[in-house]
């Protein structure tokens, strides 16, 4: 019998227990054993597997998190360190790896295939989304509609006391959260990476002035990606509400985005993506990323997944800018 090993690695990502399961599912259905190594890469390193079975896969979609736990480990970019994961992998009689997890995650992938001749199949596993290759990536609809739930408790507050907010969102340095929390939740402006040309402070300040002038009794919501401003979201609510004379309230949503129990969109595709790899397995892939595009499965070679920026949708982000122009025209005199 063939042994497949699974990780999960880097941000845990809501769906990635409902992606264990299908891989586990399947790989019984195939007769192939499954061991899970427990915190990512650094657990193959020191050797902390455990047998996953289709009885342990009870109760386990339904949870955030990932039960095969998770860490960040640059020191796998080392190459003795990689050797040394080859070496317990091979020790275990293991021929194909699962890797779910992003782009650090799949650079550390196609880094181990230097040493070990084991298939290598990474799922898109973050909330990001910043994978090229896959329209959209585990994790990532949770955590949307976790930010557009805080949003909206945020407005609620903020339109009872007409105060202006600006909300930070995750995404690493893309801004695929950004945009669809933020027309989710019908921001009146959005700072995301991709913006080109960004928007100016004055410009932003400018805005919000004549907001207020307008609708006096409003709240006003701007949405802004992490790793953006310089100084972060603090420094650019003190930059505003010094320019506005108005109090800019900054709350940063931070990791409520990555925890949560998966919605169905999220399970629905980790159990897709989770079937699939064990089918690429048994097909004879290699060092390929499953993804999915217009709804089909396919595979994709990994490298290519972190070497190309992923373009935001044009189209959805028209769409915001087009939705956050607010017409001025009949209140302000
Ligand atoms: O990649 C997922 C993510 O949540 C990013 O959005 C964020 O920038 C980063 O991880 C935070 O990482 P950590 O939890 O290690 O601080």
């Amino acid at each position: 019998m063939e042994k497949i090993a699974v990780i999960t690695s880097g941000g845990d990502a809501p769906g990635m227990n409902a992606c264990i399961r299908a891989i586990v599912m399947t790989a019984d259905q195939n007769d192939l054993e499954v061991i899970g190594f427990g915190h990512g890469y650094r657990g193959i390193v020191e050797d902390l597997n455990q047998p996953l079975r289709p009885n342990d896969m009870r109760l386990v979609s339904q949870r955030g998190g990932t039960i095969l736990l998770s860490s960040r480990f640059p020191e796998f970019k080392q190459d003795k360190i990689a050797k040394q994961a080859a070496t317990v992998l091979d020790q275990h009689g293991v021929g194909a790896l699962i890797v779910i997890g992003g782009d650090g995650s799949f650079r550390g992938a196609s880094h181990l295939a230097r040493f070990w001749q084991g298939q290598i199949i990474g799922i898109p596993g973050t909330i990001d989304n910043d994978l090229a290759g896959t329209d959209t990536t585990i994790g990532f609809a949770t955590a949307v509609d976790t930010a557009m739930e805080a949003i909206d408790r945020i407005r609620e507050t903020a339109e009872a006391m007409a105060r202006v907010f600006l909300i930070e969102v995750m995404g690493r340095h893309a801004g695929f959260i950004g945009l669809h929390a933020a027309i989710a939740g019908s921001a009146e402006a959005m700072l995301v990476p991709e913006l080109e040309p960004q928007p100016k402070l004055a410009d932003l300040a400018d805005n919000i002035r004549r907001a207020r002038k307008a609708y006096p009794d409003s709240s006003y919501i701007i949405v802004v990606s992490e790793n953006l401003w310089p100084g972060g979201i603090d420094e650019l609510s003190r930059a505003l509400g010094q320019a506005t004379g108005v109090t800019c309230h900054a709350a940063p949503l931070g990791h409520i985005q990555r925890g949560g129990r998966p919605n169905a969109q999220d399970r629905i595709l980790s159990m897709q993506l989770g079937q699939s790899a064990v089918h690429a397995i048994l097909d004879g892939s290699r060092t390929v990323m499953i993804g999915i595009e217009q709804g089909h499965v396919v595979q994709v070679p990994l490298h290519l997944t972190f070497q190309r920026d992923k373009p935001l949708d044009q189209r959805l982000v028209d769409l915001q800018l087009g939705l956050q122009q607010i017409n001025f025209a009949s209140n302000d005199a």
